[in-house]
Protein backbone atom coordinates (compact mmCIF):
# COMPACT_ATOMS: atom_id res chain seq x y z
CA UNK A 1 0.00 0.00 0.00
CA UNK A 2 1.03 3.50 -1.05
CA UNK A 3 2.13 6.34 1.89
CA UNK A 4 -0.16 8.19 3.34
CA UNK A 5 1.05 11.67 3.73
CA UNK A 6 -2.12 13.99 3.25
CA UNK A 7 -5.40 13.41 4.09
CA UNK A 8 -8.82 15.49 2.79
CA UNK A 9 -11.28 16.70 4.73
CA UNK A 10 -14.74 15.93 3.80
CA UNK A 11 -17.44 17.58 5.71
CA UNK A 12 -20.74 16.53 5.62
CA UNK A 13 -23.48 18.06 7.97
CA UNK A 14 -21.00 19.71 10.04
CA UNK A 15 -19.18 16.72 10.82
CA UNK A 16 -15.63 16.24 9.06
CA UNK A 17 -14.46 12.96 8.04
CA UNK A 18 -10.15 12.90 7.59
CA UNK A 19 -9.87 10.46 4.48
CA UNK A 20 -6.10 9.47 4.09
CA UNK A 21 -4.24 10.78 0.25
CA UNK A 22 -2.05 7.89 -1.02
CA UNK A 23 1.22 9.35 -3.54
CA UNK A 24 1.38 6.74 -6.60
CA UNK A 25 4.65 6.38 -7.98
CA UNK A 26 2.75 8.08 -11.22
CA UNK A 27 -0.63 9.06 -11.65
CA UNK A 28 -3.04 11.13 -9.69
CA UNK A 29 -3.07 10.78 -5.82
CA UNK A 30 -6.06 8.61 -4.80
CA UNK A 31 -8.22 9.54 -2.09
CA UNK A 32 -9.01 6.24 0.67
CA UNK A 33 -12.88 6.15 0.96
CA UNK A 34 -12.97 2.60 2.14
CA UNK A 35 -13.76 3.83 6.24
CA UNK A 36 -16.26 6.46 4.51
CA UNK A 37 -19.87 4.36 4.67
CA UNK A 38 -18.86 2.98 8.44
CA UNK A 39 -18.34 6.47 9.97
CA UNK A 40 -20.49 9.00 7.68
CA UNK A 41 -23.11 6.11 6.41
CA UNK A 42 -22.72 7.56 2.63
CA UNK A 43 -22.10 5.63 -0.07
CA UNK A 44 -19.73 7.99 -3.18
CA UNK A 45 -21.20 7.52 -6.47
CA UNK A 46 -19.02 6.90 -10.04
CA UNK A 47 -20.69 5.50 -12.56
CA UNK A 48 -18.72 3.67 -15.18
CA UNK A 49 -15.82 4.06 -12.64
CA UNK A 50 -14.50 7.05 -14.45
CA UNK A 51 -12.81 8.69 -11.06
CA UNK A 52 -12.61 5.26 -8.41
CA UNK A 53 -8.81 3.56 -8.84
CA UNK A 54 -10.42 0.18 -7.62
CA UNK A 55 -6.60 -1.71 -7.07
CA UNK A 56 -3.32 -1.03 -6.23
CA UNK A 57 -1.34 -2.50 -8.83
CA UNK A 58 2.35 -2.46 -10.35
CA UNK A 59 1.99 -4.12 -13.57
CA UNK A 60 0.64 -1.04 -16.19
CA UNK A 61 0.41 2.84 -16.43
CA UNK A 62 -0.70 4.95 -18.75
CA UNK A 63 -0.21 8.77 -18.78
CA UNK A 64 -3.56 9.87 -20.43
CA UNK A 65 -2.26 13.06 -21.28
CA UNK A 66 0.66 12.41 -22.73
CA UNK A 67 -0.11 9.41 -24.54
CA UNK A 68 2.61 7.23 -22.92
CA UNK A 69 1.64 2.93 -22.02
CA UNK A 70 4.20 1.72 -19.90
CA UNK A 71 3.96 -2.27 -19.04
CA UNK A 72 6.57 -2.42 -15.40
CA UNK A 73 7.73 0.93 -16.25
CA UNK A 74 9.22 0.16 -20.08
CA UNK A 75 7.49 2.03 -22.88
CA UNK A 76 5.34 0.21 -25.39
CA UNK A 77 7.13 2.16 -28.31
CA UNK A 78 10.63 -0.02 -27.04
CA UNK A 79 8.68 -2.96 -26.22
CA UNK A 80 7.18 -3.21 -29.65
CA UNK A 81 10.37 -2.16 -31.60
CA UNK A 82 13.01 -3.74 -29.54
CA UNK A 83 11.54 -7.22 -27.65
CA UNK A 84 8.82 -9.51 -28.48
CA UNK A 85 5.48 -10.85 -27.61
CA UNK A 86 6.69 -13.70 -25.31
CA UNK A 87 9.52 -11.86 -23.37
CA UNK A 88 6.92 -8.91 -23.19
CA UNK A 89 4.60 -11.78 -21.50
CA UNK A 90 7.62 -12.73 -19.02
CA UNK A 91 7.64 -8.95 -17.81
CA UNK A 92 4.01 -8.44 -17.09
CA UNK A 93 3.37 -12.32 -15.10
CA UNK A 94 7.22 -11.46 -13.32
CA UNK A 95 7.94 -8.18 -12.90
CA UNK A 96 11.70 -7.62 -14.78
CA UNK A 97 13.11 -8.53 -18.42
CA UNK A 98 14.40 -12.01 -18.17
CA UNK A 99 17.73 -13.17 -18.35
CA UNK A 100 18.46 -15.09 -21.65
CA UNK A 101 18.06 -18.53 -19.35
CA UNK A 102 15.36 -17.31 -17.99
CA UNK A 103 13.47 -17.04 -21.21
CA UNK A 104 14.92 -19.74 -23.00
CA UNK A 105 12.76 -21.62 -20.04
CA UNK A 106 9.82 -19.86 -20.46
CA UNK A 107 9.55 -19.98 -24.00
CA UNK A 108 10.24 -23.77 -23.35
CA UNK A 109 7.49 -24.06 -20.92
CA UNK A 110 4.64 -21.94 -23.17
CA UNK A 111 5.58 -23.94 -25.85
CA UNK A 112 5.12 -27.33 -24.20
CA UNK A 113 1.17 -26.53 -23.12
CA UNK A 114 0.24 -25.34 -26.66
CA UNK A 115 -1.80 -28.65 -27.15
CA UNK A 116 -5.45 -28.97 -26.22
CA UNK A 117 -6.80 -32.34 -24.60
CA UNK A 118 -8.17 -34.12 -27.36
CA UNK A 119 -11.37 -34.27 -26.56
CA UNK A 120 -12.16 -30.43 -26.73
CA UNK A 121 -12.51 -31.13 -30.33
CA UNK A 122 -15.65 -32.73 -29.67
CA UNK A 123 -16.60 -29.45 -27.64
CA UNK A 124 -15.68 -27.45 -30.93
CA UNK A 125 -17.55 -29.53 -32.74
CA UNK A 126 -20.88 -28.91 -30.60
CA UNK A 127 -21.02 -25.06 -31.92
CA UNK A 128 -22.99 -24.12 -35.22
CA UNK A 129 -20.13 -23.61 -37.91
CA UNK A 130 -21.86 -19.87 -38.07
CA UNK A 131 -20.86 -19.12 -34.81
CA UNK A 132 -19.14 -16.09 -33.98
CA UNK A 133 -15.30 -17.01 -32.86
CA UNK A 134 -15.13 -14.92 -30.25
CA UNK A 135 -18.41 -16.90 -28.53
CA UNK A 136 -16.98 -20.26 -29.38
CA UNK A 137 -13.78 -18.66 -27.24
CA UNK A 138 -16.07 -17.99 -24.30
CA UNK A 139 -17.07 -21.50 -24.30
CA UNK A 140 -13.86 -23.29 -24.62
CA UNK A 141 -11.92 -21.18 -22.57
CA UNK A 142 -14.68 -21.58 -20.26
CA UNK A 143 -14.62 -24.72 -20.28
CA UNK A 144 -10.87 -25.57 -19.88
CA UNK A 145 -11.93 -25.40 -16.29
CA UNK A 146 -13.59 -29.06 -16.80
CA UNK A 147 -10.71 -30.69 -19.05
CA UNK A 148 -7.81 -29.07 -16.53
CA UNK A 149 -9.21 -29.88 -12.86
CA UNK A 150 -5.10 -30.04 -11.78
CA UNK A 151 -4.94 -26.32 -12.05
CA UNK A 152 -8.31 -24.57 -10.80
CA UNK A 153 -7.25 -24.55 -7.28
CA UNK A 154 -6.57 -20.41 -6.46
CA UNK A 155 -4.69 -20.99 -3.08
CA UNK A 156 -2.22 -23.61 -4.39
CA UNK A 157 0.76 -21.06 -6.12
CA UNK A 158 1.90 -23.96 -8.25
CA UNK A 159 -1.52 -24.66 -10.00
CA UNK A 160 -1.61 -21.09 -10.55
CA UNK A 161 1.54 -21.11 -12.20
CA UNK A 162 0.56 -24.00 -14.57
CA UNK A 163 -2.63 -22.34 -14.90
CA UNK A 164 -0.98 -19.51 -16.13
CA UNK A 165 0.86 -21.02 -18.46
CA UNK A 166 -1.56 -23.22 -19.92
CA UNK A 167 -4.03 -20.35 -20.54
CA UNK A 168 -1.12 -18.35 -22.45
CA UNK A 169 0.02 -21.20 -24.41
CA UNK A 170 -3.09 -23.07 -25.69
CA UNK A 171 -5.18 -19.68 -26.39
CA UNK A 172 -3.63 -19.69 -29.96
CA UNK A 173 -4.62 -22.86 -30.54
CA UNK A 174 -8.20 -21.89 -29.61
CA UNK A 175 -8.22 -18.78 -31.53
CA UNK A 176 -6.95 -20.89 -34.53
CA UNK A 177 -9.13 -24.32 -34.26
CA UNK A 178 -12.27 -21.79 -33.72
CA UNK A 179 -11.52 -20.02 -37.10
CA UNK A 180 -10.59 -23.48 -38.45
CA UNK A 181 -13.88 -24.84 -37.12
CA UNK A 182 -15.96 -21.46 -39.15
CA UNK A 183 -14.10 -21.89 -42.29
CA UNK A 184 -14.97 -25.74 -41.94
CA UNK A 185 -11.38 -27.00 -42.50
CA UNK A 186 -9.50 -29.41 -40.02
CA UNK A 187 -8.04 -28.33 -37.28
CA UNK A 188 -4.08 -27.89 -37.32
CA UNK A 189 -2.05 -29.06 -34.30
CA UNK A 190 0.57 -26.48 -32.91
CA UNK A 191 4.37 -27.31 -33.87
CA UNK A 192 7.13 -26.95 -31.06
CA UNK A 193 9.79 -25.89 -33.28
CA UNK A 194 8.04 -22.54 -34.11
CA UNK A 195 7.77 -19.35 -32.33
CA UNK A 196 4.18 -17.94 -31.07
CA UNK A 197 3.40 -15.95 -33.63
CA UNK A 198 4.40 -18.54 -36.09
CA UNK A 199 3.05 -20.81 -34.70
CA UNK A 200 -0.59 -19.08 -34.89
CA UNK A 201 -0.37 -18.26 -38.32
CA UNK A 202 0.28 -21.81 -39.15
CA UNK A 203 -2.78 -23.21 -37.48
CA UNK A 204 -4.80 -20.32 -38.84
CA UNK A 205 -3.80 -20.85 -42.41
CA UNK A 206 -1.81 -24.30 -42.95
CA UNK A 207 -4.28 -27.12 -44.87
CA UNK A 208 -3.11 -30.73 -44.87
CA UNK A 209 -3.15 -30.74 -49.12
CA UNK A 210 -0.13 -28.59 -49.04
CA UNK A 211 3.17 -27.30 -47.23
CA UNK A 212 2.69 -23.96 -45.04
CA UNK A 213 5.88 -21.69 -45.04
CA UNK A 214 5.57 -19.09 -42.49
CA UNK A 215 6.23 -15.62 -44.18
CA UNK A 216 8.77 -13.94 -41.56
CA UNK A 217 7.38 -10.71 -42.22
CA UNK A 218 3.51 -11.69 -41.12
CA UNK A 219 5.06 -13.51 -38.25
CA UNK A 220 6.82 -10.30 -36.98
CA UNK A 221 4.06 -8.27 -37.51
CA UNK A 222 1.54 -10.62 -36.07
CA UNK A 223 4.18 -10.96 -32.99
CA UNK A 224 4.14 -7.16 -32.93
CA UNK A 225 0.42 -6.73 -32.85
CA UNK A 226 0.22 -9.37 -29.93
CA UNK A 227 3.04 -7.15 -27.85
CA UNK A 228 0.39 -3.74 -28.42
CA UNK A 229 -2.52 -5.47 -26.90
CA UNK A 230 -0.75 -7.32 -24.39
CA UNK A 231 -2.10 -5.20 -21.35
CA UNK A 232 -4.09 -2.39 -20.74
CA UNK A 233 -3.91 -1.89 -16.55
CA UNK A 234 -7.81 -1.97 -15.22
CA UNK A 235 -10.08 -1.40 -18.58
CA UNK A 236 -13.46 -3.17 -19.10
CA UNK A 237 -12.96 -6.68 -19.21
CA UNK A 238 -9.43 -6.59 -17.10
CA UNK A 239 -11.52 -5.37 -14.21
CA UNK A 240 -14.22 -7.95 -15.06
CA UNK A 241 -11.57 -11.08 -14.51
CA UNK A 242 -10.33 -9.25 -11.49
CA UNK A 243 -14.44 -9.15 -10.08
CA UNK A 244 -14.74 -12.46 -11.14
CA UNK A 245 -11.61 -13.83 -9.68
CA UNK A 246 -12.44 -12.17 -6.07
CA UNK A 247 -15.74 -14.45 -5.38
CA UNK A 248 -12.53 -16.98 -5.78
CA UNK A 249 -13.83 -18.41 -9.29
CA UNK A 250 -11.42 -21.19 -10.89
CA UNK A 251 -9.01 -18.86 -13.67
CA UNK A 252 -10.28 -20.43 -16.80
CA UNK A 253 -13.95 -19.22 -15.88
CA UNK A 254 -12.33 -15.79 -15.10
CA UNK A 255 -10.81 -15.69 -18.46
CA UNK A 256 -13.73 -16.62 -20.03
CA UNK A 257 -15.44 -14.05 -18.57
CA UNK A 258 -13.11 -11.41 -19.69
CA UNK A 259 -13.67 -12.93 -23.28
CA UNK A 260 -17.05 -12.11 -22.82
CA UNK A 261 -16.48 -8.37 -21.45
CA UNK A 262 -13.98 -7.60 -24.42
CA UNK A 263 -16.41 -8.69 -27.47
CA UNK A 264 -18.49 -5.31 -26.86
CA UNK A 265 -17.83 -3.33 -29.39
CA UNK A 266 -16.96 -0.36 -27.26
CA UNK A 267 -14.14 -2.42 -26.20
CA UNK A 268 -12.37 -5.57 -28.12
CA UNK A 269 -15.15 -5.32 -30.76
CA UNK A 270 -14.05 -2.03 -31.77
CA UNK A 271 -11.21 -3.59 -34.11
CA UNK A 272 -13.93 -5.77 -36.61
CA UNK A 273 -16.73 -2.37 -36.33
CA UNK A 274 -13.71 -0.18 -37.28
CA UNK A 275 -12.85 -2.40 -40.57
CA UNK A 276 -16.36 -2.83 -41.43
CA UNK A 277 -16.61 0.80 -40.61
CA UNK A 278 -13.47 1.72 -42.81
CA UNK A 279 -14.61 -0.76 -45.73
CA UNK A 280 -18.37 0.68 -45.57
CA UNK A 281 -17.16 4.61 -45.78
CA UNK A 282 -15.30 2.86 -48.88
CA UNK A 283 -14.01 6.20 -50.51
CA UNK A 284 -12.06 9.46 -49.33
CA UNK A 285 -15.39 11.58 -50.88
CA UNK A 286 -17.93 10.08 -48.57
CA UNK A 287 -15.63 10.83 -45.24
CA UNK A 288 -17.23 13.87 -44.66
CA UNK A 289 -20.88 12.18 -44.16
CA UNK A 290 -19.33 10.19 -41.76
CA UNK A 291 -17.86 12.63 -39.55
CA UNK A 292 -21.02 14.89 -39.89
CA UNK A 293 -22.71 11.87 -38.32
CA UNK A 294 -20.39 10.94 -35.50
CA UNK A 295 -20.51 14.24 -34.62
CA UNK A 296 -24.62 14.20 -34.82
CA UNK A 297 -26.04 13.75 -31.20
CA UNK A 298 -29.53 12.23 -32.60
CA UNK A 299 -27.44 9.58 -34.53
CA UNK A 300 -25.87 6.65 -32.78
CA UNK A 301 -22.99 6.31 -34.82
CA UNK A 302 -19.58 6.63 -33.21
CA UNK A 303 -15.93 7.09 -34.89
CA UNK A 304 -14.61 3.13 -34.47
CA UNK A 305 -11.17 3.26 -33.31
CA UNK A 306 -12.04 6.61 -31.93
CA UNK A 307 -11.79 8.13 -28.41
CA UNK A 308 -10.76 6.71 -25.00
CA UNK A 309 -11.55 6.68 -21.58
CA UNK A 310 -8.10 7.35 -20.51
CA UNK A 311 -5.66 8.71 -24.00
CA UNK A 312 -6.90 12.91 -24.30
CA UNK A 313 -3.40 12.31 -26.73
CA UNK A 314 -1.99 9.69 -29.82
CA UNK A 315 -2.59 6.53 -27.99
CA UNK A 316 0.89 5.34 -28.92
CA UNK A 317 -0.27 1.67 -29.92
CA UNK A 318 -1.81 3.93 -32.36
CA UNK A 319 1.60 5.25 -33.68
CA UNK A 320 2.98 1.95 -34.16
CA UNK A 321 0.48 0.23 -35.50
CA UNK A 322 -0.05 2.64 -38.36
CA UNK A 323 3.68 2.59 -38.94
CA UNK A 324 3.00 -0.84 -39.15
CA UNK A 325 0.10 -0.86 -41.35
CA UNK A 326 2.21 0.57 -43.63
CA UNK A 327 5.26 -1.66 -43.46
CA UNK A 328 3.07 -4.80 -43.86
CA UNK A 329 1.08 -3.50 -46.77
CA UNK A 330 4.03 -2.49 -48.51
CA UNK A 331 6.55 -5.67 -48.05
CA UNK A 332 3.08 -7.64 -48.88
CA UNK A 333 3.56 -5.67 -52.69
CA UNK A 334 -0.30 -4.26 -51.52
CA UNK A 335 -0.07 -0.84 -53.42
CA UNK A 336 -2.96 1.78 -52.88
CA UNK A 337 -5.39 -0.41 -50.49
CA UNK A 338 -8.27 2.09 -50.63
CA UNK A 339 -9.20 0.86 -47.27
CA UNK A 340 -5.85 2.33 -45.45
CA UNK A 341 -6.46 5.15 -47.97
CA UNK A 342 -9.81 6.00 -46.09
CA UNK A 343 -8.29 5.45 -42.93
CA UNK A 344 -5.56 7.83 -43.33
CA UNK A 345 -7.83 10.97 -44.40
CA UNK A 346 -10.33 9.90 -41.70
CA UNK A 347 -7.87 10.41 -39.45
CA UNK A 348 -6.88 13.85 -40.97
CA UNK A 349 -9.98 15.16 -41.27
CA UNK A 350 -11.42 14.27 -37.72
CA UNK A 351 -8.20 15.42 -36.37
CA UNK A 352 -8.50 18.48 -37.94
CA UNK A 353 -12.44 18.68 -36.88
CA UNK A 354 -12.88 21.18 -33.64
CA UNK A 355 -15.33 18.62 -32.65
CA UNK A 356 -12.56 15.56 -32.12
CA UNK A 357 -10.10 18.23 -31.34
CA UNK A 358 -12.30 19.62 -28.29
CA UNK A 359 -13.22 16.39 -26.94
CA UNK A 360 -9.51 15.40 -27.35
CA UNK A 361 -10.58 12.02 -29.82
CA UNK A 362 -7.72 10.21 -31.04
CA UNK A 363 -7.04 7.25 -32.85
CA UNK A 364 -7.06 3.87 -30.74
CA UNK A 365 -5.09 0.62 -31.10
CA UNK A 366 -7.86 -0.47 -32.83
CA UNK A 367 -8.29 2.39 -35.83
CA UNK A 368 -5.33 0.27 -37.68
CA UNK A 369 -4.76 -3.24 -36.37
CA UNK A 370 -7.95 -4.07 -38.60
CA UNK A 371 -6.36 -3.31 -41.85
CA UNK A 372 -3.17 -5.14 -40.67
CA UNK A 373 -4.94 -8.29 -39.72
CA UNK A 374 -7.03 -8.24 -42.84
CA UNK A 375 -3.85 -7.69 -45.46
CA UNK A 376 -2.58 -10.60 -43.79
CA UNK A 377 -5.65 -12.86 -44.58
CA UNK A 378 -7.65 -12.98 -41.43
CA UNK A 379 -11.68 -12.18 -41.95
CA UNK A 380 -12.99 -9.41 -40.01
CA UNK A 381 -14.90 -12.29 -37.02
CA UNK A 382 -10.97 -12.99 -36.17
CA UNK A 383 -9.96 -9.53 -35.14
CA UNK A 384 -11.77 -9.27 -31.84
CA UNK A 385 -10.06 -13.24 -30.42
CA UNK A 386 -6.63 -12.19 -31.67
CA UNK A 387 -6.86 -8.77 -29.39
CA UNK A 388 -8.39 -11.49 -26.99
CA UNK A 389 -5.23 -14.19 -27.21
CA UNK A 390 -3.12 -11.11 -26.96
CA UNK A 391 -4.37 -10.02 -23.75
CA UNK A 392 -4.48 -12.84 -22.13
CA UNK A 393 -1.26 -12.66 -20.52
CA UNK A 394 -2.08 -9.23 -19.11
CA UNK A 395 -5.64 -10.66 -17.51
CA UNK A 396 -3.87 -13.36 -16.05
CA UNK A 397 -0.84 -10.91 -14.57
CA UNK A 398 -3.38 -9.11 -12.98
CA UNK A 399 -5.50 -12.21 -11.36
CA UNK A 400 -2.44 -13.15 -9.96
CA UNK A 401 -1.43 -9.81 -8.36
CA UNK A 402 -4.78 -9.71 -7.57
CA UNK A 403 -4.67 -12.73 -5.73
CA UNK A 404 -1.25 -12.35 -4.02
CA UNK A 405 -2.93 -9.13 -2.65
CA UNK A 406 -3.54 -8.75 1.34
CA UNK A 407 -6.05 -6.12 0.55
CA UNK A 408 -8.32 -8.78 -1.56
CA UNK A 409 -11.87 -8.79 -0.55
CA UNK A 410 -15.32 -9.85 -2.81
CA UNK A 411 -16.12 -7.07 -5.34
CA UNK A 412 -19.06 -5.94 -4.48
CA UNK A 413 -20.37 -2.10 -5.27
CA UNK A 414 -23.67 -0.47 -4.28
CA UNK A 415 -25.77 1.45 -5.78
CA UNK A 416 -27.94 4.86 -5.59
CA UNK A 417 -31.14 2.88 -5.31
CA UNK A 418 -34.03 4.80 -6.84
CA UNK A 419 -36.90 2.17 -7.50
CA UNK A 420 -40.01 1.90 -5.41
CA UNK A 421 -40.24 1.84 -1.42
CA UNK A 422 -41.41 -1.53 0.06
CA UNK A 423 -44.76 -2.07 -0.56
CA UNK A 424 -47.17 -5.23 -0.32
CA UNK A 425 -48.23 -7.83 -2.79
CA UNK A 426 -51.15 -7.26 -4.34
CA UNK A 427 -53.38 -10.51 -5.18
CA UNK A 428 -53.77 -11.01 -9.42
CA UNK A 429 -57.51 -10.34 -8.99
CA UNK A 430 -57.23 -7.01 -7.43
CA UNK A 431 -54.37 -5.39 -9.86
N1 LIG B 1 -17.04 9.19 -32.17
C1 LIG B 1 -17.78 10.30 -31.92
N2 LIG B 1 -17.90 10.85 -30.69
C2 LIG B 1 -17.27 10.28 -29.69
C3 LIG B 1 -16.49 9.12 -29.87
C4 LIG B 1 -16.37 8.58 -31.16
N3 LIG B 1 -15.64 7.50 -31.39
N4 LIG B 1 -15.96 8.75 -28.67
C5 LIG B 1 -16.42 9.62 -27.77
N5 LIG B 1 -17.20 10.56 -28.37
C6 LIG B 1 -17.83 11.71 -27.74
C7 LIG B 1 -19.08 11.31 -26.96
O1 LIG B 1 -20.24 11.40 -27.74
C8 LIG B 1 -19.05 12.27 -25.82
O2 LIG B 1 -19.58 13.49 -26.28
P1 LIG B 1 -20.41 14.46 -25.26
O3 LIG B 1 -19.45 14.83 -24.17
O4 LIG B 1 -20.82 15.61 -26.12
O5 LIG B 1 -21.56 13.64 -24.75
C9 LIG B 1 -17.57 12.49 -25.52
O6 LIG B 1 -16.91 12.22 -26.77
C10 LIG B 1 -17.01 11.59 -24.43
O7 LIG B 1 -17.37 10.26 -24.76
P2 LIG B 1 -17.75 9.16 -23.67
O8 LIG B 1 -18.54 8.08 -24.32
O9 LIG B 1 -18.35 9.82 -22.46
O10 LIG B 1 -16.30 8.66 -23.29
P3 LIG B 1 -15.94 7.28 -22.61
O11 LIG B 1 -14.64 7.48 -21.95
O12 LIG B 1 -17.08 6.80 -21.77
O13 LIG B 1 -15.83 6.27 -23.85
C11 LIG B 1 -14.96 4.98 -25.65
C12 LIG B 1 -14.63 5.84 -24.40
C13 LIG B 1 -13.69 4.30 -26.13
C14 LIG B 1 -15.98 3.89 -25.27
C15 LIG B 1 -15.55 5.90 -26.75
O14 LIG B 1 -14.58 6.85 -27.13
C16 LIG B 1 -16.02 5.10 -27.97
O15 LIG B 1 -17.16 4.62 -27.99
N6 LIG B 1 -15.14 4.96 -29.03
C17 LIG B 1 -15.47 4.13 -30.18
C18 LIG B 1 -15.25 2.65 -29.85
C19 LIG B 1 -13.77 2.29 -29.80
O16 LIG B 1 -12.98 2.64 -30.66
N7 LIG B 1 -13.42 1.53 -28.75
C20 LIG B 1 -12.04 1.02 -28.58
C21 LIG B 1 -11.36 1.62 -27.40
S1 LIG B 1 -9.58 1.27 -27.37
C22 LIG B 1 -9.42 -0.46 -27.30
C23 LIG B 1 -10.11 -1.06 -26.14
O17 LIG B 1 -10.08 -0.58 -25.03
O18 LIG B 1 -10.70 -2.16 -26.32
Amino acid sequence: MAETKRTATLTIDGVSHELPIYSPTAGPDVIDIRKLYAEAGLFTYDPGFTSTASCDSTITFIDGGKGELLHRGYPIDQLAGKSHYLEVCYLLLYGELPSAAELEDFEERVTKHTMLHEQMQNFFRGFRRDAHPMAVMVGVVGAMSAFYHDSTDINDEWQREVASIRLIAKMPTIAAWAYKYHVGQPFVYPRNDLDYASNFLRMCFAVPAEEYEVDPILSRAMDRIFTLHADHEQNASTSTVRLASSSGANPFACIAAGIACLWGPAHGGANQACLEMLQEIGSVDRIPEYIARAKDKNDPFRLMGFGHRVYKNFDPRAKVMKQSADEVLDLMGIENNPVLQVAKELEKQALDDPYFADKKLFPNVDFYSGIILEAMGFPTSMFTPIFALSRTVGWISQWKEQLGDPQMKIGRPRQLYLGETHRDYVDIENR
